[in-house]
């Protein structure tokens, strides 16, 4: 492996706390609870694609780029990290956002604002499209573009959650914590590849499970492939001997309730469960759901009492405020 020649412009604090959740594990009289706070990665609010954006910024900053181009949902996190890490590396950044532009910007799209980048609105049939138009347009007025796929999820950005799983393996080697499954969302598949991908790397024996936030059992198979290939994108870019297929890729779907970003009882209780337990906050699209589906699997028995399990809090904080008529 090659990972630390790799192009990488620093922006996150790491490693990111490892806690116990003592109150929580026994609020749900299932296995013993850890939580990696993801959520505190310190760039404007923190998130999991702080990791990401280290690589993929370094790379864009190798190749001359002066404007980072990406898209995402109205309350995209992953936007609102990448107008952070331009801002950071003085890069102009352009939002492609889907959705409806609301009067008063809130959670996210308050943060964009602030972070000087430049909204264009569209809907969601449009996104590829406009990706694929927009940074030529902007070359065509002399801009250097580097365009970075909805959530930064590719070999490069994945690289960040390689090293991520690579840290963890390193606390828990530390306390002599042994975890038994790691628990965690997925949706543009980056973070579960690098993951996986670091715990083949750094010889993790435990499970590792990605919680769909935005897909049904229908698509379960065109997802599992994607993340695998993503997976071995991320191999050949850090220069690591692993390759993967589906069957290496585990996630759980059923978890969609009324679609996504629409917040409904499993989000509601799951917040409310570890703010009270814990005085931790989860998100309402990302994080919350994960966590719901994770109490979900708990009460139906999916662990063995004496096993543990780590949730990997992601972040996505910020997009709780645009939500506050759902969750008050
Ligand atoms: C807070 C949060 N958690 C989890 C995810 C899922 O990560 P990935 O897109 O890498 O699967 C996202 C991605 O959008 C996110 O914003």
């Amino acid at each position: 492996m090659h990972i630390e020649k790799l192009p990488r412009f620093p922006l996150a604090q790491l490693p990111t706390p490892l806690e116990s959740l003592p109150r929580l594990s026994r609020e749900l009289g299932g296995p013993e609870l850890f939580i990696k706070r993801d959520d505190q990665t310190g760039l404007a609010l923190g998130g999991n694609k702080t990791r990401k954006l280290e690589f993929l910024v370094g790379q864009a900053l190798e190749q001359g780029a002066d404007t980072l181009v990406t898209a995402g949902a109205a309350q995209s996190n992953h936007c609102r990290q990448t107008a952070a890490a331009a801002a950071k590396a003085g890069l102009k950044c352009e939002l492609i956002l889907n959705g409806r532009k609301p009067e008063l910007p809130n959670g996210n799209l308050l943060l964009n604002q602030l972070l000087g980048a430049t909204e264009h609105w569209i809907e969601r049939p449009q996104r590829a499209a406009k990706l694929s138009e927009l940074p030529e347009q902007l070359r065509a007025q002399g801009r250097q573009t580097y365009v970075i796929p909805v959530g930064g999820s590719n070999g490069v950005g994945a690289t960040g959650y390689v090293l991520a799983m690579m840290e963890l393996a390193e606390q828990l080697r530390a306390t002599q914590q042994r975890v038994d499954h790691i628990v965690f969302g997925s949706s543009s598949g980056g973070t579960q590849a690098g993951i996986v991908l670091g715990a083949r790397v750094a010889g993790f024996a435990g499970q590792l499970h990605g919680l769909s936030i935005d897909k049904d059992d229908p698509e379960h198979e065109e997802y599992e492939i994607e993340v695998a290939q993503i997976a071995n994108k991320c191999a050949s870019y850090v220069g690591a001997e692993a390759r993967f297929g589906r069957q290496d890729i585990k996630v759980a779907y059923g978890y969609m309730g009324e679609g996504y970003g629409v917040v409904g009882d499993l989000e509601r209780e799951a917040i409310r469960l570890m703010a009270r337990c814990e005085g931790i906050i989860l998100d309402p699209v990302y994080a919350g759901r994960a966590f719901g589906a994770l109490v979900d699997l708990i009460r139906k028995g999916a662990f063995k009492r004496g096993e543990t399990v780590l949730f990997w809090h992601t972040g996505g904080t910020p997009a709780l405020f645009a939500y506050a008529k759902e969750l008050a």
